[in-house]
């Protein structure tokens, strides 16, 4: 059985969530997932594949996102890995395929990533914070779609099937 680790950088819940639909679209179609916060994992010991999730904060990835990768680089360049954003919102991500931002996509490079998907974000009307607060009172709303983040977790059990058959 493969073993995955969903790692995520979430500050509000939203990007957690997502992870932990990831994780449970890998366990129905048969792997072992493990959902955890990107700045507990100390190890990539013992995975086969890694799926690594943050969240979009002006323009760029969470900073515990970019603190994982940058860490564990070596051991991700040697496991099939796919990286994942949440942010936008508004029903572009579903409308299109939208590209990792230039930070996202330099990490992609440097591990060999073999996927990446910008699913829509989530804030809540009552986020705290000064810009938070501001950018709530024109877009709040939950723009995330588990359908499509199912669809792309399906992708990733395929392919790793493929790796193990
Ligand atoms: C201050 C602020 C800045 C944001 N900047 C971006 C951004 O640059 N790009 C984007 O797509 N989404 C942006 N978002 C939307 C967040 O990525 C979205 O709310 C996401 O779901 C947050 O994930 P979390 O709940 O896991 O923290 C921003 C949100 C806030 C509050």
């Amino acid at each position: 059985m493969m073993r995955v680790l969903v790692a995520y950088a979430s500050e509000r819940g939203g990007t957690a969530e997502i992870a932990e639909w990831v994780g449970a679209e890998l366990r129905r179609t048969g792997a072992e997932a493990d959902v955890r916060p990107a700045g507990e994992v100390t190890t990539l010991d013992g995975y086969d594949a890694v799926v690594v999730g943050g969240a979009l904060y002006a323009g760029r990835w969470h900073r515990e996102a970019r603190r994982f990768v940058r860490h564990h680089a070596g051991a991700l360049a040697q496991r099939p890995v796919w990286l994942f954003s949440s942010g936008p919102l508004d029903h572009t991500a579903e409308e299109k395929e939208i590209a990792p931002v230039r930070g996202v996509a330099k990490f992609a490079h440097r591990v060999g990533a073999r996927g990446h998907a910008t699913f829509g974000g989530r804030l809540d009307p009552g986020a705290k914070g000064f810009m938070a607060s501001k950018v709530a009172k024109q877009s709040a709303g939950d723009y995330r779609d588990r359908d499509h983040v199912a669809e792309w977790a399906a992708g990733i059990a395929r392919e790793l099937q493929q790796v193990t058959a």
